[in-house]
């Protein structure tokens, strides 16, 4: 019984019921009824009919079942906290931090320099323009590039209720960058505890409001960064960015690899550099060819793009005005809003991010050594 229940998985959690430890009970009556009662993490929890299917769904093919009886009560405040350690955050994120934010994607790859904060930047851009609202959060403390390609670059400022404000970039799209905090090419050198600080910093401090898609940009690799994240935003998706190479086998097995380290779902593949067309129409293909469908058929997730080399992504890139609004009917934007488009058709509008585990903030919180980011008060203070 308990076996069949570890198929129910919670779809926000993604983790079955049984190692979420929502089983309240299971009672087996001798005329074949089954009775099992679901612990939710809110009481008007509004997928509780999911669950039901799904129980009955495994349970009621079982030999011996006729019949299969769903119940539904509450998890109390001390299984809340249990669950929230289980869950990988002890510390939790206070209640409201991302609580509006309803998708958070992270932009990854398997190795550097593939176009990850392009694609985040143009992402962005044209996901706004789409009229969703979307952030673009830096994480490449080390190699920020952000700011540059959606041009901006100030101090952000902080509210009355000390949280600090994203700089707006044209077009709408919010951004936060270390490159804010530090002086212009300064080399940042961070410890695994500041990175780990300020990574939370930009998610819990920041007024992000209300924002269908909140885009992080990773720095290259699969480091302290996505792990920090995976435990912050459990519910993260990840969005690959790889080039053509059909060799590029290992950088596909990294990149799975980190998705499974991390526990993050992967959302789907983004091809990048992908061919090149002279101008007279012909098509030499750089990279080589295949690498993105590739590693989508590998991580069984949807290609959402194939975005060639174009010389006029980068050098909008460098101006920080993204090609995919600037000439809309550049190749390259083409994809990229194709690819936009594709996100939103594959994040359906959910549930706020953080309400299913909204939970009290358990006092035993560990503190989280650090630096405070430097920061100016609203009005220049
Ligand atoms: N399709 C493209 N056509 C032309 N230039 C591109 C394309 N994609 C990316 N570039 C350029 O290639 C360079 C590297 O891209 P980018 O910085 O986005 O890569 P990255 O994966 O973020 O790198 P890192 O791993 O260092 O963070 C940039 O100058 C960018 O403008
Ligand atoms: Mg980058």
């Amino acid at each position: 019984m308990t076996e069949a229940l570890r198929s129910v998985i919670d779809p926000e959690l993604r983790q079955s019921i049984v190692e979420l430890g929502m089983v309240r009970s299971i009672e087996i009556h001798d005329d074949g009824r089954v009775d099992v009662v679901v612990s939710l993490t809110t009481p008007g929890c509004p997928i509780r009919s999911q669950f039901e299917h799904a129980v009955v769904d495994n349970v009621g093919p079982l030999e011996g079942v006729n019949s299969v009886g769903v119940g539904f009560d509450v998890l109390s405040d001390a299984e809340k906290s249990g669950l929230q350690q289980k869950l990988g955050r002890p510390g939790g994120l206070p209640e409201g931090a991302l609580a509006q934010v309803k998708n958070v994607i992270c932009v990854a790859s398997g190795k550097g320099g593939v176009g990850k904060s392009t694609m985040t930047a143009n992402l962005a851009a044209a996901l706004s323009a789409e009229g969703r609202p979307t952030g673009a959060l830096d994480c490449d403390v080390y190699g920020y590039s952000i700011p540059r390609m959606l041009g901006v670059n100030r101090r952000p400022e902080v509210n009355a209720e000390r949280k600090i404000i994203p700089v707006e970039a044209a077009g709408g799209v919010k951004v936060m960058s270390i490159g804010f905090f530090v002086e212009e090419n300064a080399a940042v050198v961070w410890r695994g505890p500041m990175l780990h600080k300020a990574i939370q910093q930009f998610l819990e401090d920041v007024e992000w409001g209300a924002l269908d898609y909140l885009l992080l940009d990773l720095p290259p690799g699969t480091g302290d960064v996505s792990m920090t994240l995976a435990q912050l935003l459990p519910q993260a998706r990840i969005l690959v960015v790889t080039t053509p190479q059909p060799a590029a086998q290992t950088v596909a097995a990294r990149a799975a690899e980190m998705a499974g380290k991390v526990d993050l779902e992967v959302l789907g593949v983004i091809e990048n550099m992908s061919g090149f067309t002279t101008p007279d129409g012909q098509r030499f293909t750089i990279f080589g060819e295949g690498g993105g469908q590739r590693l989508a058929d590998d991580l069984d997730v949807p290609l959402l793009g194939k975005v060639p080399l174009e010389e006029r992504l980068r050098e909008h890139a460098d101006a920080g005005t993204p090609l995919a609004v600037a000439e809309p009917g550049a190749p390259a934007s083409i994809a990229i809003r194709q690819a936009a488009r594709g996100i939103i058709a594959a994040t359906p509008v959910e549930l706020p991010l953080m309400e299913s585990i909204a939970m009290d903030t358990p006092a035993f919180a560990p503190a989280i050594g650090g630096t405070e980011l430097p920061v100016v008060q609203a009005g220049g203070r």
